[in-house]
């Protein structure tokens, strides 16, 4: 399988995942912080306080990305190392570490893709409502504003997965701000996609030429059976995994029966005001696509594993659910060029009596992976970039570090990188330009 001579090859990090560094030059408090630092949040107790300690390590890291010839690079930027509080004047150290980095990478040759959020918001914001108050929404635009004037970056992500926040922070508080609660967390959702309108629209006026668009986790998702009830219960599912989200933004309206099943449990649709969804519809310029697993639900509405499952237990191993998102991305919401910012596996990885990390499993994932978008690309999906998720271990958020999605094993001990198997193979399919 040939991929077409410009397609981007690359892999993605977040800050809170691997900078570690989270007292020094001026960071703010970010709601992870608060959140990991309660006991029982998360697996072990584990912080990001050190995680992959990129923040002093970034040079060799950009030297591995090189020898692995990565093509992209996807970070995310800490909004509390640029605003401390979440407002106001700019911190210039915490700009001058992303300068830094960007810079590093185009002097290697490697096209930076900067996130604006990826989950560690301002502790300040949060005490004042986080995204349920609709100020989160102005701060984040005048937020994204400092960064897009300090970096020189072409594509730039929004809001990265707005469902999980949704679902994970609102809904069954597994994340930060570790909320349950249903009628909350939909008036976040409506916040969530209109900060990324309004950051949207201020890189359009500002910076015609670069790109922007939001990076969605979607979930294809599939009766388990062949039941009406369970046909009705996947089409339910889908309004509340993928149309909530793709529907708002590239159609400029909520989907009807995914907002009618919100108005049941939540005041959510108070909180449209008028315009908010020219806002949330301003045209963007690529679609950022997560794709980890499908979601085949019975008749009841009950999530059925009928998948393969690796370490983490939400994730089904089903690469034609990559295919068949891409392909109906193309069907549904036609024209929008489509960057895959995530996919990748958790597996239990430790480098072995030679010292090498032989990681088969997540080869075959990505092998299946590749092979899935390939034949969506054949049938018309504008699939141009990929981005394996991740360069590193990292802090796997409620499951700290116990699950490693690396391509590079991280000794977290002597902070040791050790490029597992995976990250050879990728290495060669880039080189080439070909999965055989
Ligand atoms: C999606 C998130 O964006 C990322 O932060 C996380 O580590 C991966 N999925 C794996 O769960």
């Amino acid at each position: 399988m040939r991929f077409p001579s410009d397609f981007v090859w690359g892999a993605a990090t977040a800050a809170y995942q691997i900078e570690g560094a989270t007292r020094e030059d001026g960071r703010g408090v970010s709601v992870w912080d608060t959140f990991s630092a309660v006991p029982g949040n998360v697996r072990d107790g584990d912080t990001g306080e050190t995680a992959a300690d990129h923040y002093h390590r970034y040079a060799e890291d950009l030297d591995l990305m090189a020898e692995l010839r990565l093509q992209s690079y996807r970070f995310s930027v800490a909004w509390p190392r640029i605003q401390p509080t979440g407002s106001g004047a700019p911190n210039q150290k915490g700009l001058d570490f992303y300068r830094r980095l960007v810079d590093g990478l185009v002097e290697r040759g490697i096209r930076p893709m900067a996130t604006l959020f990826h989950w560690d918001l301002p502790q300040e914001l949060q005490d004042r409502g986080g995204w349920e108050n609709r100020d989160t929404a102005e701060r984040f635009a005048d937020y994204a504003e400092i960064v897009f004037d300090a970096l020189h970056v072409r594509d730039w992500l929004t809001i990265n997965e707005p469902k999980t926040v949704v679902e994970c922070g609102y809904r069954n508080g597994s994340h930060a701000p570790g909320v349950q609660d249903d009628a909350r967390a939909f008036v976040a959702l409506h916040h969530l996609l209109l900060g990324h309108g309004l950051a949207t629209r201020r890189l359009h006026a500002a910076h015609p030429g670069r790109r922007i668009g939001p990076a969605l986790n979607l979930h294809p998702s599939y009766p388990a059976d062949e039941s009406p009830e369970a046909l009705a219960a996947a089409r339910h599912q889908d309004g509340v995994e993928n149309r909530l989200y793709l529907d708002p933004i590239l159609k400029g309206s909520y989907p009807e029966d995914t907002l009618a099943w919100i108005a049941e449990r939540s005041p959510m649709p108070e909180h449209i005001r008028e315009g908010d969804l020219a806002v949330i519809s301003e045209p963007i310029d690529l679609l950022g696509v997560q794709y980890y697993t499908p979601i085949f639900v019975d008749g009841a509405g009950e999530r059925v594993i009928t998948n393969p499952r690796a370490q983490a237990e939400w994730l089904e191993i089903y690469p034609e659910g990559l295919h068949d998102i891409l392909v109906r991305l193309r069907r549904d919401y036609d024209g929008v060029p489509l960057v895959i910012t995530e996919n990748g596996l958790a597996t239990v990885d430790e480098p072995d009596a030679d010292g090498r990390v032989r990681d088969d499993e997540r080869i075959a994932y990505l092998h299946g992976h590749l092979r899935a978008m390939h034949h969506a690309m054949a049938e018309g999906a504008r699939v141009e970039a990929y981005h394996v998720w991740s360069l590193l271990d990292n802090y796997e958020w409620a499951e700290g570090y116990s699950q490693r999605f690396g391509i590079v094993h991280v000794d977290y001990a002597t902070q040791r990188r050790t490029p597992k198997g995976s990250a050879l193979w990728y290495r060669d399919v880039i080189k080439s330009g070909e999965v055989r």
